[in-house]
């Protein structure tokens, strides 16, 4: 198993649900974390509970991800920070679920932009720092919604399809580089993302901390060979 102490890594959408749950994971496992998202009141909040969670240090950083000047801006921001990058995860998403009628155009850009546009400037701006460390690793939160559409889903199933084309792609292009990239496709999970309310309804859906030790898991594997792609559900959906 690899140790993840004293690596670089950088969380987009770190400040709540399934990316609060990684940077805590990480922080745990002395990774030194910085963490971006849109809200500074989300991100002042976020602080602490992650600094808790064990040795690694951490940041925090306002970006957007849909900006591609933003997110450069962060990414630079951490490798100055802690002196290099060695784990970029693309987390940040959002949903906006409506049939294709009623969605306007600018929320199906909102939604193309931040999940799917977002991972490509983040991987755009975070390569050059990861190549300059010899290698590294790229974990993209994707969904089974990527592969499983349904009603009113067209915008994120859509977005949710193309990362992960984009991963499979990005993964085969830089693999020569040390660069590993695997993406993961969690079913629902217990945060404020669809129902608005973190942990309604919760009992059935995966915990937050299960994707984290999923990510953690990847990043410890032998680099010898790579799960490139990992489906993760609730064991019980409901019915
Ligand atoms: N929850 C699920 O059931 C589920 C299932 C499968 C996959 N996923 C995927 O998992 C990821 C995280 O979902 P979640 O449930 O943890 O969502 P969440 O609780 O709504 O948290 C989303 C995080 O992303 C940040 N964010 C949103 N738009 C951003 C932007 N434009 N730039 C930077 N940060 C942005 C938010 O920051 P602010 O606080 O500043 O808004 C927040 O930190 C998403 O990619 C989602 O598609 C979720």
């Amino acid at each position: 198993m690899e140790s993840l102490r004293g690596q670089v890594a950088v969380v987009t959408g770190g400040s709540r649900g399934i990316g609060l749950a990684i940077a805590r994971a990480l922080v745990a496992e002395g990774v030194q974390v910085a963490v971006t998202g849109k809200s500074a009141a989300n991100l002042s909040a976020a602080r602490p509970k992650i600094e808790a969670a064990g040795p690694g240090a951490v940041e925090t950083l306002q970006a957007d991800v849909r900006r591609y000047d933003d997110v450069r801006r962060a990414i630079d921001a951490a490798v100055s920070r802690f002196g290099g990058l060695d784990i970029l995860i693309n987390n940040a998403g959002i949903g906006i679920f409506a049939s294709v009628s009623a969605m306007t155009p600018a929320q199906w850009s909102d939604v193309i932009d931040t999940n799917l546009t977002g991972v490509f400037n983040a991987c755009h701006a975070a390569l050059p720092h990861l190549q300059r460390r010899g290698g590294g690793f790229i974990i993209n939160i994707s969904s089974l919604a990527g592969k499983n559409p349904f009603v009113d889903g067209a915008a994120y199933c859509a977005s949710k399809a193309g990362l992960n084309a984009f991963s499979e792609a990005l993964m085969q292009e830089v693999r020569y580089d040390n660069i590993r990239v695997s993406y993961v496709l969690p079913g629902s999970v217990s945060t404020a993302f669809s129902s608005g309310e973190e942990g309604k309804g919760a009992d059935w859906k995966i915990a937050p901390a299960e994707v984290a030790d999923v990510v953690v898991n990847l990043l410890r594997h032998n680099p010898r060979s790579l799960p490139s792609r990992v489906e993760l559900r609730p064991s019980k959906p409901r019915k």
